[in-house]
């Protein structure tokens, strides 16, 4: 199958119309977007992506006006998230109604949606009579993609279409809120930091711990894994570590001088541009020609906790 790169949304439309899949671009990560509505065509994004199906899809909107469809209540706390938040990256777990499938939430009760903060995206979800169900477009496991030269590396020859949107401006998945035992909890962390939300509605409950949890397998332990060897640790003691191999190194702020390749997220200390460079950053690391890499921990703050839950998946 050929897969063509454009910026195409009636093409989109038409495709997605049809049962296919297409890529779709998102502030956070690409997606691998298909009819909500339509379990044919989301089985082939668990076919095309080597996805396990107790690994529940987001459902993506352009509107509140299409929730009705989607879910059948929803919490006055999630609600106030939604006001506040929406676009943006934040994805909520709310009670599905029979239209969507049980393919979409792997059987559970719940369905995550979202809306995303991408005009591109917007403009598609929004010319659409159906909401779009998409997973990061990326083989299950994998870093996910920041653009649409990450997808076609991948998934070219897979899908028909990717519809460009230039590069994702937040680099780290939705951050995933939903409601246990009666209160707000955050069960993946994300683009949204758990700050902005605590300032929103209060203290919620974190359960972000690395599990073999099938409820959510965006917390499987080992996700977001580059194909080569990776460390996570005191990048000064891991350069020295390894004096045999050649080298690359994804650091905070500062270059490490005696790899081979030596990659920093931000000089200024950043986090926002942090995460916005992190995927792409390991996928250079992971293409370029190094024996393993070599990685650091950012301050637990913000979306310093998003990054090192990635970093610390993609090195287990
Ligand atoms: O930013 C994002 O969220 C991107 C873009 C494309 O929107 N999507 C994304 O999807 O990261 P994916 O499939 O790679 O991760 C979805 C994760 C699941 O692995 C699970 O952890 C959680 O979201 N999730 C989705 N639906 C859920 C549900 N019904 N119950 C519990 N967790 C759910
Ligand atoms: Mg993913």
């Amino acid at each position: 199958m050929e897969t063509r790169i454009e910026g195409d949304i009636d093409k989109a439309q038409k495709l997605l119309e049809a049962g296919q899949l297409v890529a779709i671009p998102t502030e956070t990560v690409y997606g691998l977007a298909a009819n909500a509505f339509n379990s044919e065509a989301i089985a082939k994004i668990f076919e095309v992506k080597n996805r396990p199906v107790f690994d529940p899809l987001i459902v993506h909107i352009g509107s509140v006006d299409i929730l009705s469809t989607i879910v059948t209540e929803i919490h006055p706390l999630l609600r106030k998230l939604m006001d506040a938040f929406w676009p943006g990256p934040l994805t909520v777990l709310l009670p599905k109604t029979e239209l969507i499938p049980d393919l979409v939430t792997s059987g559970l009760p719940d369905v995550g949606v979202r809306m995303p903060k991408h005009e591109v995206a917007l403009a598609l979800l929004k010319q659409l009579n159906f909401p779009l169900a998409a997973p990061s477009a990326n083989p299950f496991g994998y870093i996910s993609p920041t653009s649409s030269g990450h997808v076609i590396a991948q998934l070219g020859g897979k899908i028909p279409y990717i519809l460009e949107g230039g590069e994702c401006s937040v680099g780290v998945e939705s951050t995933v809120v939903g409601l246990e035992h009666g209160v707000v909890t955050v069960f993946r962390l994300g683009g949204l930091s758990i700050e902005k939300i605590e300032e929103e509605i209060g203290m919620v409950a974190l359960r972000n711990h690395s599990s073999s949890n099938p409820v959510a397998p965006g917390q499987l332990e080992s996700h977001y894994a580059p194909r080569k060897p990776f460390y996570v640790g005191d990048i000064e003691v891991l350069a020295k570590q390894f004096p045999d191999k050649k080298i690359g190194a994804l650091s905070a702020t500062e270059e490490v001088g005696t790899a081979t390749i030596s990659l920093v997220l931000s000089k200024s200390g950043d986090l926002n541009e942090s995460a916005q460079r992190l995927f792409g950053a390991m996928r250079e690391l992971d293409t370029a020609d190094v024996d393993i890499i070599i990685a650091e921990l950012l301050p637990e703050t913000g979306l310093g906790r998003a990054i090192n839950d990635r970093l610390k998946r993609a090195g287990a």
